[in-house]
């Protein structure tokens, strides 16, 4: 496996093959948890791993030199898949200065014992000269922490650039031109809809500081690093930092006894007869959160079903829109649907979550017990207008 960035910078961190759940998100693929080492007349590791894979972490780096020639360890996030190795890690490389800025020492503080370790506290725009390479360290808060930032290799035109442009992934390849770009495009899209989506203000404001470095080869921390591809997920970032709509429709629901399912079935339905329109049908009780939340992103407009239950929504239901509100996606128009039996509440339960997030197009469309003839009608043209209203953008 080909580890090498340039002479004498490397990969060694640890590919998480098995791992399928990451605090919610479903990672059907995997990940990695990337750490580099730039050796230099001072070497530096970026970043560390999960706590479980340090001893990986140590052989990887032994593999190229000795624990106790690591000069400084650079902590650029300190949310634990980066972080938890480093009390291993501070430990074996005992030479070592930890590298951060303020904000990550307090968030390092309140997870570790650090009593014993050496902090070198940098500021935005400062450099570190390692030897014939330096480090620059750029601040990018809420890309997706307070403490978050990045490491610039001027020499090397290298970014580190932490969990930007990162994919849950886990390959035996390392670079962007060993897989097929839309596998790697895809399993980024994954990752910024279900971790990054709240932050696309931070993130424009990141790409606009950071867009002036000359760059040959963005690493992030997890997944595939970026070679000769950057441009392309560049353009992607842009898009997804404003969740911007495409010509999509996605129709989501959670049924009880099938009645929400076939109003689910006649709004596409309706939706379909609109040309131009990608139109998604997903039933929230056989569909994870994680893909949901992906198809929601660049859609234009939704229609979120539920049946009515103990006076609110399914709870399949209110699980997805929990996630989905949180995630703030912008720029989607909606409304809600869905059956009862004596007393209305799911659809209007949905919709009172979803009107402070999105644009609604209507009130909820109800359905007493089973669907006749009638409301299939208003069924299938909600979900015309639904189709119209992505078809117009
Ligand atoms: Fe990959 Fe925000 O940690």
């Amino acid at each position: 496996m080909n580890t090498q960035l340039a002479q004498g910078i490397d990969w060694v961190g640890y590919a998480d093959w098995t791992v399928r759940d990451f605090h919610g998100y479903r990672t059907e693929n995997g990940s990695t948890y990337n750490a580099y080492l730039v050796r230099d007349e001072n070497t530096a590791l970026i970043d560390t791993v999960k706590g479980p894979y340090a001893g990986t972490l140590l052989a990887h780096i032994s593999a190229h030199c000795p624990l106790e020639e690591v000069r400084y360890v650079i902590c650029n996030h300190a949310e634990p898949d980066h972080s938890s190795a480093l009390p291993a890690v501070m430990k074996a490389c005992a030479n070592a200065e930890l590298v951060c800025n303020e904000k990550c020492k307090d968030a390092l503080s309140r997870h570790y014992d650090v009593s014993g370790w050496k902090f070198k506290i940098i500021t935005e725009g400062e450099t570190l000269c390692l030897g014939r390479r330096s480090l620059r360290f750029f601040n990018t808060p809420m890309v997706h922490w307070p403490e978050s930032m990045v490491t610039y290799v001027p020499e090397d035109k290298i970014l580190f650039s932490m969990d930007a442009f990162g994919q849950h992934i886990s390959t035996s390849e390392r670079f962007d031109d060993e897989l097929p770009l839309g596998e790697i495009i895809s399993a980024a899209k994954t990752y910024y809809a279900n971790i990054v989506m709240p932050y696309g203000k931070t993130v424009m404001a990141a790409l606009t500081k950071l867009g002036t470095l000359p760059l040959d080869i963005v690493a992030p921390s997890h997944g595939l690093i970026w070679r000769k591809h950057f441009a392309e997920i560049l353009k992607c970032y842009q898009d997804w930092a404003v969740t911007k709509a495409t010509k999509k429709v996605v129709v989501f629901f959670a049924s009880m006894w099938g009645s929400t399912r076939i109003m689910a079935e006649e709004i596409a339905e309706g939706a379909l007869e609109v040309p131009g329109v990608d139109v998604k049908l997903i039933d929230v009780n056989a569909t994870h959160d994680t893909v949901t939340v992906t198809e929601i992103m660049d859609c234009a407009a939704f229609a979120a079903g539920t049946a009515t239950l103990n006076m609110g929504m399914m709870p399949a239901m209110a699980r997805t829109l929990t996630y989905m509100c949180g995630l703030r996606p912008q720029n989607k128009s909606y409304f809600t649907f869905g059956s009862y039996g004596w007393a209305e509440k799911g659809a209007t339960a949905a919709d009172a979550m979803l009107a402070p997030v999105c644009e609604k197009l209507r009130d909820p469309l109800a359905c007493r017990f089973r669907p006749d003839a009638s409301l299939l009608k208003e069924c299938r043209a909600a979900g015309k207008m639904l189709a119209e209203k992505a078809a117009s953008i």
